[in-house]
């Protein structure tokens, strides 16, 4: 009686600090929050984008600041040190370190089963925290840093991962960027299945059949690239609508008073997944956390389901030669 009572304190005391996000559990039972903060600076024509000064960490400042409590970052986005360098500045206080909950992933090149557990303590080293809470396979393709594929077979790349959860240096694991069938082949090898698929999600490509599977599973879908190409910015030529000044989208910001990429990302998330919207921008991250206070209507869902086109922004089309290669070959 006095716990929960002094557990009902403390809560009110967290939900001052920004918005409150909802949670979803996972297939482990722990918690995960349905909204986590991108951290991938993106390529341009020379390859990667690197970091100017400081900027990541000042954002996932920012984002802690907000209301976000999950972080999505990767060995490859070479900035696990400046997620690391926010998350160990903002906890310690009223913020504590289970407060939050850090996503990280194992890169192409360390897919040995024996070679997991060191890249997940490498990441672990950069980001400066004891244990992330959940590790992904980055992808389900092998290539060694020379370039050349490794064709370890990521059920293998699997066991390396339960044995990472084993030691408590992952507290949930899953996979990313797998396809159905690699998924299967996983649970058909007797192994635990994964607690989240990280995959692309967003207005084009809303997958409806490997969200149903991934229900019927019990795995979390987390969506990346969840505003696919509502930026012209960021929007290639062939890439279907709609962008961000399309008419009906704005008609049905306006209703809340929200933004069109606040509908976007409250969509994903009615339809059970957790987006991982990446900003840098102090107004943006406020804005894309800032979805649970309206609701869409059956009417608004209908209409954002229609722009699904099965368009994918993100098909690593050079890795199409790999056996593991995850979608479809154009
Ligand atoms: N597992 C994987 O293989 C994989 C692949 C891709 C991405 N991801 C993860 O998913 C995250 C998100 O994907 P993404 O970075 O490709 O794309 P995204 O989050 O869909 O889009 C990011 C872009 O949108 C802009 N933006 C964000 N909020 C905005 C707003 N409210 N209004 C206007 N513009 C806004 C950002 O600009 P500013 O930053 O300039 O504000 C940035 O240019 C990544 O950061 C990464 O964590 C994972
Ligand atoms: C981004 O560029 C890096 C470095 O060239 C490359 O390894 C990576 O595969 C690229 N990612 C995408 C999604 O194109
Ligand atoms: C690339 O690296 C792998 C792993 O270190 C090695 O086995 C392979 O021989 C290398 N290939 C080339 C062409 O250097």
């Amino acid at each position: 009686m006095f716990t929960l009572v002094f557990c009902t304190f403390f809560i009110t005391i967290h939900t001052g600090y920004g918005v409150t996000v909802p949670t979803l559990k996972l297939l482990d039972g722990r918690d995960i929050p349905t909204i986590a903060l991108g951290t991938w600076l993106g390529n341009n024509t020379q390859g990667r984008v690197e970091p100017v000064g400081t900027e990541v960490e000042q954002a996932v400042k920012w984002a802690i600041d907000a209301g976000y409590r999950h972080i999505d970052t990767a060995f490859a986005y070479k900035i696990e040190d400046q997620v690391g360098r926010a998350v160990n500045a903002k906890i310690g206080g009223e913020l504590k370190r289970e407060d939050l909950f850090i996503t990280t992933k194992l890169w192409n090149d360390a897919h040995a089963l024996d070679a997991v557990v060191p890249a997940l303590r490498e990441s672990l080293r950069r980001l400066n925290l004891d244990y992330v809470d959940l590790y992904l396979i980055h992808w389900p393709v092998g290539q060694f840093s020379n370039l050349t594929y490794d064709y370890t077979d990521y059920v293998d790349t699997w066991k390396g991962m339960i044995e990472a959860k084993k030691q408590g240096l992952a507290k949930s694991i899953g996979v990313s960027n797998f396809n159905r069938q690699q998924i299967d082949r996983l649970i058909e090898n007797g192994l635990e299945t994964p607690a989240v698929l990280q995959v692309e999600i967003n207005l084009n490509l809303q997958q409806p059949e490997l969200l149903s599977y991934c229900k019927e599973k019990n795995i979390i879908v987390m969506g990346y690239t969840p505003f696919g190409s509502i930026f012209p910015s960021k929007a290639k030529s062939d890439a279907p609508p709609p962008r961000v000044d399309e008419p009906a989208l704005v008609e049905i910001a306006r209703k809340y008073e929200k933004t069109v990429p606040q509908v976007v990302l409250r969509y994903l998330v009615d339809i059970g997944v957790v987006p991982i919207p990446k900003s840098l921008t102090k107004s943006r991250i406020e804005q894309n956390v800032d979805i649970f206070d309206f609701s869409l209507t059956q009417q608004d869902r209908d209409l954002l389901k229609t722009y699904d086109k099965g368009y994918r922004t993100i098909p690593q089309l050079k890795w199409q030669s790999h056996p593991c290669y995850p979608f479809e070959k154009n």
